[in-house]
């Protein structure tokens, strides 16, 4: 975090393995996302510039992990064509909350995804489809103290997992 965002603790512990599931060591992981309040920093004054974006190497054993804030889901814009659509199949223009990843290492594909938490209300009806089973994270709410956040808790505080 560049800025002050206040909110619910965030630890990501992720893995970078290729096909077969073996660890690949030194890949580039660029994540980012919104915020508490569904704002990525270039759609909010408020946060800093390069807020809640970051950039991993994967160790040996091709983990990274970092500390951030809970994000929430955001709704797209209905300006325009989109909005005329969505509003015909009364849909409503809602993302679930999720954690954006591009990872890079030379020899291989480049990767460019996302992590869904199964726990959003609108995780079965992205208004983008783009939820599949396979970018469904393992997000786990701890209501005892979180080894990890024992210096900074906040009361009602949750730490979230994507894998
Ligand atoms: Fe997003």
């Amino acid at each position: 975090m560049r800025s002050d965002t206040p909110g619910n603790p965030l630890f990501v512990h992720a893995r970078v393995v290729d096909g077969a599931g073996k660890p690949i060591e030194g890949a580039e992981v660029d994540v980012w996302h919104a915020s508490p309040v569904g704002l990525y920093e270039n759609q909010d004054p408020e946060q800093a510039e390069m807020n809640l974006r970051g950039k991993f190497i994967s160790g040996a054993d091709g983990r990274f992990w970092f500390r951030s804030v809970m994000m929430i889901g955001y709704p797209i814009s209905m300006d325009g064509v989109v909005g005329f659509l969505l509003k015909a199949q009364d849909r409503h223009p809602m993302r679930p909350e999720h954690l954006h990843t591009l990872i890079f290492k030379p020899g291989f594909k480049v990767l460019i995804s996302q992590v869904y938490d199964p726990n959003d209300p609108h995780i079965e009806t992205d208004v983008q489809f783009g939820v599949t089973k396979a970018l469904i994270g393992d997000f786990i709410r701890h209501d005892e103290l979180h080894p990890a956040c024992r210096m900074s808790r906040l009361p009602g505080t949750r730490s979230t997992t994507p894998t």
